[in-house]
């Protein structure tokens, strides 16, 4: 590409003239040509059918006009690729057939090997190589993802969604040596997909940590934060941004020692006050209430406006939202605030 594309350029810390921005779940239920194509077809299989899930991932770009592509996928594909039993019910989530609650669930499961993935990826490596093909032209970066350990942890060990994810949380100090063994291995199937992401053409990453918010700062150090950092850190080259809920009493852990290039902050924390947090070594993205959405569109352009100027005490920003785009979201608000934040 003749010259950094402005996420990128955001993300390694310059101010592009092109204020960059782009939604977590873009490609997704709010827009009715996704709802169109996913008639017939389970999640999961869309995930793993390479012209579907280029097509998926580029129809928000072609629509909005954001600065980057999430790739279609979800955080449980890598664990499917392995061949661990896993749904996604619609409306719910995703559901294990098998818990991991035991030492012994523990040993089955991590007897897996990392490598697993990489036998299975073909699907993932094709789709990401269609995709990166029609954004070339438009000069807009693909950012491949992953699942942290400890939210995927969230959903492994109760076996389907949770509020509170007592049972993750619980195994850290009922038995430390099965979670850490467990935490480990899921650190290095994440690290496997975003390797296979990067290999096929993404040009950022970023790790979901959505569920980090439950824990205290103390247990997010000691039981998490290693993990975290290993699969994050385990790809070189391309910028990393670090994505959780809630977890703006630890943004600077999130930082990970300067592993994320950038760091997700939710709606809770205001973006100057998570620069004061992070310092100036870390971009920030975020972080327009996803609630205002609903919002008539003076008051959502005042908030979008005010989201923007706060996030002029961080070194650099890429706007987004706080979490991701609800279903029933208008898609043309979404295009409006496009133009509204490169208008700005
Ligand atoms: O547009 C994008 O952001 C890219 C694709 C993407 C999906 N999931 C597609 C998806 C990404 C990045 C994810 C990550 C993901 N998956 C996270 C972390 C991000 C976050 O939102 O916190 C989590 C926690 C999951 C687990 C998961 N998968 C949930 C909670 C759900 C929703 C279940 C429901 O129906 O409400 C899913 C399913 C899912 N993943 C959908 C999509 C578009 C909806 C499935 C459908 O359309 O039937």
């Amino acid at each position: 590409m003749a010259h950094e594309a402005p996420l990128v350029a955001a993300l390694r810390g310059t101010r592009p003239d092109r204020l960059p921005i782009w939604f977590m779940r873009q490609a997704g239920r709010s827009l009715p040509e996704y709802r169109e194509l996913r008639v017939g077809t389970h999640m999961l299989d869309a995930c793993l059918t390479p012209d579907m899930a280029a097509e998926i991932t580029l129809q928000p770009v072609r629509r909005h006009d954001v600065d980057a592509a999430i790739f279609f996928s979800d955080i449980v594909v890598p664990l499917k690729m392995a061949g661990i039993e896993v749904e996604i019910v619609p409306g719910r989530g995703p559901v294990f057939e098998h818990p991991v609650r035991t030492a012994a669930d523990v040993d089955r499961i991590t007897s897996i090997p990392a490598s697993a993935v990489i036998d299975a990826s073909e699907p993932i490596r094709e789709a990401v190589r269609i995709t990166t093909e029609e954004l070339y032209g438009r000069g807009t970066p693909l950012i491949g993802f992953a699942g942290a350990p400890f939210t995927l942890a969230a959903y492994l060990v109760e076996g389907g969604p949770s509020k509170e994810h007592m049972r993750a949380r619980a195994m850290m100090h009922s038995d430390p040596e099965s979670w850490n063994r467990l935490a480990g291995w899921l650190a290095e199937i994440s690290a496997a997909f975003l390797g296979i992401q990067v290999e096929a053409g993404a040009q950022a990453i970023q790790l979901f940590d959505s569920w980090a918010g439950s824990l205290s700062r103390a247990d997010y150090r000691a039981f998490v934060q290693p993990h975290s950092a290993r699969a994050l850190g385990s790809v070189a080259g391309v910028p990393r941004i670090h994505f959780g809920v809630g977890t703006g009493p630890f943004l600077d852990d999130m930082a990970l020692g300067g592993l994320a290039d950038a760091v997700g902050v939710d709606w809770r924390t205001s973006l100057a006050d998570a620069a004061a947090i992070v310092g100036p070594n870390t971009t920030l993205q975020g972080n327009i209430d996803p609630a205002m959405l609903q919002a008539p569109w003076e008051v959502l352009e005042t908030h979008v406006r005010d989201v923007v100027e706060s996030g002029r005490a961080a070194r650099a920003h890429v706007v987004n939202l706080g979490h991701g785009v609800p279903p029933e979201t208008d898609p043309a608000v979404l295009t409006r605030i496009v133009e509204l934040v490169h208008s700005l």
